[in-house]
């Protein structure tokens, strides 16, 4: 499964540099747990996440504070962020971790699922990194997400572009306008950012996102937070 894409994991082998962008809150990850834990809400049983792209976790753990939490399954490819995870999550909740590329491993998952040889997930979660993939990775997960039995919820948190917007034009309004205000990140660090949003980044807009969620057979979309930036969808 390899991409001029799959270089997105290079900027999340040294996870302290994401850890202080968490910190500052500047891709609202206090506001997307809030966003992940109503997304958990409507499931009326505890929630068995499978959290792609999960990072360390983190966004989870605050997400499922006071969420009942069954299980939480993590993809990713950084081994660095897997190996920060346990610390973070709920003690009752069982933990497992998958080391590699999420479009695999949910294919992997999808077949056993659909044989019956392992208890789906009911809270499918993918937080800023479908925007990683490439279209035919990106159509392949949700394809296989679509498989997971009803009920279950699909919290897409994503960067997104505006309506007509050009990925230049995207990236020239999050540099002018976003990132002067993460000041807690140092002038090299910013670089950096820039370097892996530029060769790594590619997200799509929201209406792009509800063709796709719709063509993959999830049923509604609802917004649960929105900014310039950032978006949280929730799917059925
Ligand atoms: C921006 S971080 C998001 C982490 C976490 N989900 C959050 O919301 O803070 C993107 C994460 O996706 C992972 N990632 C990027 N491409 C991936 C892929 N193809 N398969 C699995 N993980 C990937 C990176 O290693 C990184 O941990």
């Amino acid at each position: 499964m390899n991409s001029s894409h799959d270089s997105s994991a290079e900027l999340f082998r040294h996870w302290g540099l994401y850890d202080r962008i968490i910190m500052g809150n500047h891709m609202r990850h206090q506001q997307m747990a809030l966003a992940v834990a109503q997304a958990a809400r409507v499931l009326n049983e505890p929630c068995r996440v499978l959290d792609l792209g999960c990072g360390d976790g983190q966004l989870a753990a605050m997400a499922l504070q006071t969420i009942p939490c069954a299980s939480w399954h993590g993809v990713d490819l950084s081994r660095a962020a897997l190996d920060s995870a346990p610390q973070l999550l709920p003690s009752q909740t069982t933990i497992q971790f998958t080391e590699g590329h999420l479009t695999t491993v949910t294919h992997q998952l999808a077949e056993q699922w659909l044989q019956g040889q392992s208890t789906p997930p009911n809270l499918l979660l993918a937080s800023y990194a479908l925007h990683h993939l490439s279209q035919s990775q990106l159509q392949q997960t949700l394809s296989d997400l679509a498989c997971v039995p009803k009920p279950r919820v699909f919290c897409w948190i994503d960067l997104y572009t505006a309506e007509n917007e050009s990925r230049e034009d995207w990236l020239k309004r999050f540099h002018t306008t976003a990132l002067p205000s993460w000041s807690n990140l140092t002038p090299a660090e910013i670089s950096e950012v820039i370097a892996h949003m530029q060769t790594s980044d590619f997200p799509v807009t929201e209406s792009r996102r509800v063709e796709l969620g719709t063509q993959f057979g999830f049923q509604s979309h609802e917004v649960l937070f929105r900014d310039d930036f950032y978006l949280a969808s929730l799917f059925r």
